[in-house]
């Protein structure tokens, strides 16, 4: 039987980070998004919330929860700032590889660490000429006795500055391509790997995005991923995992445009009457809210079989294309529904919509989603 109806554990979860996102992230949201400042004290207090590293298993000091519930987490969360929840999807990019193909060892020593105190991890995949087409990377991986040594550039990295160590794949052979890929963890103290400056972006700017080069960066075999030449399926697998959280977060941008517009809507006066009884304006307001509607739908769908330890790939990119297309239409609609005012950088929906824009680019472009999608349906016929 199909249930909708939340536990009274995922009740609270939810409502804590609600009340988290309303108390302690909207209110500074804009100073940090001007500033372009990392949320560090926000994020300590996230992390003393239980609301960081939500999926690492009890065993290793995470709250245990299912990727189902790290969803009800990520949409409250957006809902105060995208950017921010940008900062906790990087740990959870960095953490779902280690799930998947971590030794005892290496979850007992990195995934720990990210629950013992505040500490920030990365995903470094992406390259300056490798992001769609990512079986295409150039960073080599080199056998060298008894480890490996890592040469290369990584861009556009969460939490790039700030981490404590890095997911990063390499190739040992690029003539193979996706077979060559070979995933490792790299400490950030390990010799030659070097972050760039954090990046000025148009949104999300209370996250840390870097580029990340690895020169002669010497690990041992012990820090190697899974096997040699898993390492894309591993990404790929990572991904499939992760995007039902990017899809949360942009299920919580586009109610935070619905909620600032229906307030608007209700309090500005045009012609005579508000603006909320314009039927131009109620259109727009009902479209964000029947698509808020059907994108959590999707994303709770993709969550839901991700925990079943079915293979989500299709649902998890359908979810995060309609969730974040979903998203920066409603952002859009709010800017033209607060007219004038919703351009200012006082009013709160112009900052929605430049974080909308990311969350159709990264983690897989929208595009990206698409030939996912396609794939899976074409293959399913032939
Ligand atoms: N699960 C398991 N295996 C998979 C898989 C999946 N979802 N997708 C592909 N594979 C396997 C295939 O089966 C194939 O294996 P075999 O060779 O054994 O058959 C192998 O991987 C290669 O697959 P493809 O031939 O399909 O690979 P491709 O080169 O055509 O690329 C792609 C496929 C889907 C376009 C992939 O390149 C892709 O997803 N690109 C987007 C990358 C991306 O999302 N980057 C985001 C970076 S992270 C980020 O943004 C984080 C952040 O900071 C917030």
């Amino acid at each position: 039987m199909v249930s909708f109806e939340l536990t009274p554990e995922q009740q609270l979860l939810q409502e804590t980070a609600r009340r988290f996102a309303q108390n302690e992230m909207a209110p500074v949201a804009q100073q940090y998004d001007e500033r372009g400042e990392f949320a560090l004290k926000v994020y300590q207090k996230a992390f003393a919330t239980g609301l960081l590293n939500d999926i690492i298993p009890e065993k290793y000091g995470g709250a245990g929860l299912t990727t189902f519930e790290s969803t009800l987490i990520a949409e409250e969360l957006a809902s105060g700032c995208a950017g921010m929840t940008t900062t906790t999807l990087g740990n959870g990019l960095a953490t779902i590889p280690l799930l998947i193909a971590g030794t005892e060892q290496q979850r007992e020593r990195f995934l720990t660490l990210l629950t013992s105190k505040l500490t920030f991890a990365s995903f470094d995949l992406t390259e300056p000429g490798a992001g769609s087409d990512a079986a295409s990377m150039s960073t080599t991986a080199t056998r060298k006795g008894n480890g490996y040594v890592l040469q290369g550039e990584k861009s556009f990295i969460t939490n790039g500055g700030v981490a404590s160590f890095h997911v990063v794949f390499a190739t040992l052979d690029k003539s193979k391509r996706s077979k060559g890929v070979t995933a490792f963890i790299v400490p950030s103290d390990t010799p030659g790997l070097i972050p760039g400056k954090d990046e000025s972006k148009m949104g999300h700017r209370a996250s840390n995005t870097t580029s990340v080069r690895y020169e002669n960066v010497e690990i041992p075999a012990s820090l190697r991923l899974g096997e040699e030449g898993q390492g894309f399926k591993l990404a790929m697998q990572t991904l499939d995992r992760a995007r039902s959280s990017v899809a949360a977060i942009g299920v919580g941008v586009a109610r935070a445009a619905l909620h600032h517009s229906a307030q608007y809507a209700l309090e500005r006066t045009t012609f005579g009457q508000p603006i909320a009884q314009h039927q131009g304006i109620q259109f727009m307001i009902a479209q964000m809210a029947r698509d808020v509607e059907a994108a959590r739908l999707l994303t709770w769908h993709a969550a839901w079989m991700v925990d079943q330890g079915m293979n989500a790939s299709k649902e998890s990119a359908c979810a995060k294309l309609f969730a974040t297309d979903t998203a920066m239409r409603a952002a859009t609609d709010a800017v033209q529904i607060f007219g004038g005012n919703g351009y200012m950088r006082e009013y709160p929906v112009e900052k929605l919509m430049r974080d909308a824009k990311l969350l159709q680019i990264y983690e897989g472009t929208n595009q990206i989603q698409h030939i996912v999608i396609a794939r899976h349906v074409l293959d399913a016929a032939t």
